[in-house]
């Protein structure tokens, strides 16, 4: 595991053992103090996303779970949304009004603390790889997060290819996420049974672009995997929920402060924020 962070922006003294991590997701936004030695999420708050999304609106709600939790020192943050080098590139599920926004600059003025900001999936995925169902797994692996859209996070030899977008493939002509997201299920009201066939379609044609050995499926309804998982037949590669449920994000999002978690791709070549 990374080492965390023991930079401050407040002066105050910083636990370098526990930062806080905010996950925004389409319906609720999440935060709690993350234990970085253990991935051990506490105190776990949620408040429902703003309407509209606007990242003013946003990071107001990330402000005031900042102050409830209380912790000095840095936080960590995902979108539901590509992220370079803290700049906001797609809106699938937040306000469009983000796109080009400097999201870092924005949540870290309205909360006072240094603010990094990944991905969504990719902070899940980054924790289920160091704490959960991807520990020690050096192969191709693919996290998928089911949720109001799909998020995905490609690892080979333990390394995050950031900012994947798997959930908009195209099947049957439309986005995947569009019928295969927990969304979906509940929007078209589909019984386990039919969405687990309209999963099990989508990882089949995952399965023949990428070959992943382990694929590991979170978000809100991998709570509920025994009703899905044993469904997903038609694969070869081996499909686990993910350990950390629903909390992967909080868990991922609190290490990718110590910056070498989720990459920061602002410096890499060929990229412009
Ligand atoms: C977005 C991704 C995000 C995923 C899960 C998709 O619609 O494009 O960036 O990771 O939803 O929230």
């Amino acid at each position: 595991m990374s080492t965390p962070s023991t930079g401050t922006s407040t002066g105050a003294a910083v636990n370098t053992r526990s930062l806080i991590g905010i996950d925004v997701g389409g319906s609720g936004i999440k935060g709690a103090h993350v234990d970085l030695a253990t991935g051990t999420p506490t105190g776990r708050i949620r408040i429902l996303t703003p309407d509209p999304s606007t990242p003013d609106a946003v990071a107001a709600v990330v402000a005031t779970l900042v102050e409830e939790l209380g912790d000095p020192g840095p936080i960590g943050c995902t979108l539901p949304a590509v992220v370079v080098g803290g700049t906001v590139r797609t809106a699938a599920h937040i306000d469009e009004s983000w796109i080009g926004t400097h999201a870092a600059a924005v949540i870290g003025r309205a909360t006072g603390r240094h603010c990094t900001v990944v991905n969504d999936a990719d902070a899940a995925g980054v924790a289920e790889m160091t704490f959960g169902a991807g520990v020690g797994q050096k192969g191709t692996v693919l996290m998928l997060t089911f949720g109001t859209g799909i998020g995905s996070a490609l690892f080979t030899r333990g390394l995050l290819v950031p900012n994947t977008e798997f959930g908009h493939i195209e099947i049957r002509g439309h986005d995947a996420e569009t019928r295969a997201s927990e969304r979906a299920k509940e929007l078209h009201d589909l019984s386990w049974g039919k969405w687990a066939g309209r999963v099990d379609e989508y990882l089949q044609h995952i399965e023949a672009l990428m070959s992943p050995h382990l694929i590991i499926v979170g978000g809100g309804i991998s709570k509920q995997s025994d009703k899905w998982v044993p469904r997903l037949t038609g694969i070869r590669a081996r499909v686990v929920p993910a350990a950390l449920l629903n909390d992967a994000g909080i868990v991922g999002a609190a290490m990718a402060t110590s910056g070498d978690s989720v990459p920061d791709t602002s410096g890499a070549t060929g990229t412009s924020s």
